[in-house]
């Protein structure tokens, strides 16, 4: 007989008395993985995007979920990622409060959809900006807290979000999103140069590819795409993604089960990146 060891099951999933950070928690996927976060015993979630209402709106949604650990916390931090000097003070404002940090979301992105011979170079420039370079500066800044309490046995995470836009192309087009996907490329090849030299510091870093997901961000693309049920029929597995979609990936990827994973894409379409359109 085979030898089992997996005395401890019931803490594999668990992210009990975890410190995360969320950036772009607002709303859309960092909210949902807020949620998630927060229901798998994390103590503190803090939330970050650049409207302070929007932050505390959320934080206020998260308090009051039935399923938090007693005590657990969703805490408002609005700051803009895009700028080095709210990055520092998002990390300092952050640091009052934990002196470490356990899970990183570095989730906060834009996107622009116009066609090839009008695409602004200011959009371009804004899209890569936020969604490659900010996340670089996200985790730089972060390092020190990431690493206060990481060990070989229980290492730290950097969770990234991509996008499938970055495996396969993106919209192409009238609204075209030509920065937008390099971007996400991009960003995808960033956590596997992190995942290398984070790992040994005891940083796991790995990234989400996720499909469409109705979102602020993403509702207007899916009805000129032809809408949700549209993009549903297409999808190998009839749908679009969910909040638990998302939840569940963030909840894995922070947790003891995810531990083994590091410079590694979770691609969360129901296997629409397969379809060769060829
Ligand atoms: N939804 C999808 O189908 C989909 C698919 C693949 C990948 N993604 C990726 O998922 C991430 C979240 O997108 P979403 O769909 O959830 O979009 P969303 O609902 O528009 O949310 C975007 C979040 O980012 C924040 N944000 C934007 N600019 C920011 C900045 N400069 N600094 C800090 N926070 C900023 C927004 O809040 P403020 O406006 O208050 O700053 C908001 O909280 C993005 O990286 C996106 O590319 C989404």
């Amino acid at each position: 007989m085979s030898e089992v060891h997996l005395d401890d099951f019931s803490s594999l999933f668990s992210l009990n008395g975890k410190v995360a950070v969320v950036t772009g928690g607002s709303r859309g996927l960092g909210l949902h993985a807020a949620s998630g976060l927060l229901q798998a015993g994390c103590s503190k979630v803090y939330i970050t995007s650049r409207k302070a209402s929007a932050c505390e709106e959320a934080v206020a949604a998260l308090n009051a979920l039935p399923n938090k650990r007693p005590g657990a916390q969703a805490i408002s931090v609005p700051a803009d990622s895009s700028r080095m000097d709210e990055l520092d003070r998002l990390v300092a404002e952050v640091n009052k409060t934990t002196d470490h940090v356990d899970i990183l979301f570095a989730n906060a992105g834009a996107t622009w959809g116009e066609k090839f011979e009008t695409h602004p170079e200011h959009a371009f420039s804004k899209v890569m900006d936020l969604n490659v370079k900010s996340v670089f500066y996200s985790v730089q800044k972060f390092a020190p807290l990431l690493s206060k309490s990481a060990t070989r046995e229980s290492p730290s995470r950097v969770i990234i979000t991509g996008s499938v836009a970055g495996i396969g192309v993106g919209s192409l087009g009238e609204n075209a999103t030509f920065s937008y996907s390099a971007s996400k490329a991009a960003v995808l090849h960033l956590t596997r140069n992190l995942a290398l030299e984070l790992g040994p510091r005891h940083i796991l870093c790995n990234a989400l590819a996720p499909g469409f997901f109705p979102s602020k961000m993403a509702s207007g693309l899916i009805e000129k795409q032809g809408g949700v049920k549209a993009l549903e029929e297409e999808s190998p597995n009839k749908r679009l993604g969910r909040p638990e979609d998302i939840a569940g990936a963030v909840v894995y990827l922070g947790s003891r089960a995810g531990s083994h994973l590091n410079g590694a894409t979770l691609v969360l379409d129901g296997g629409s990146v397969l379809k060769s359109k060829l």
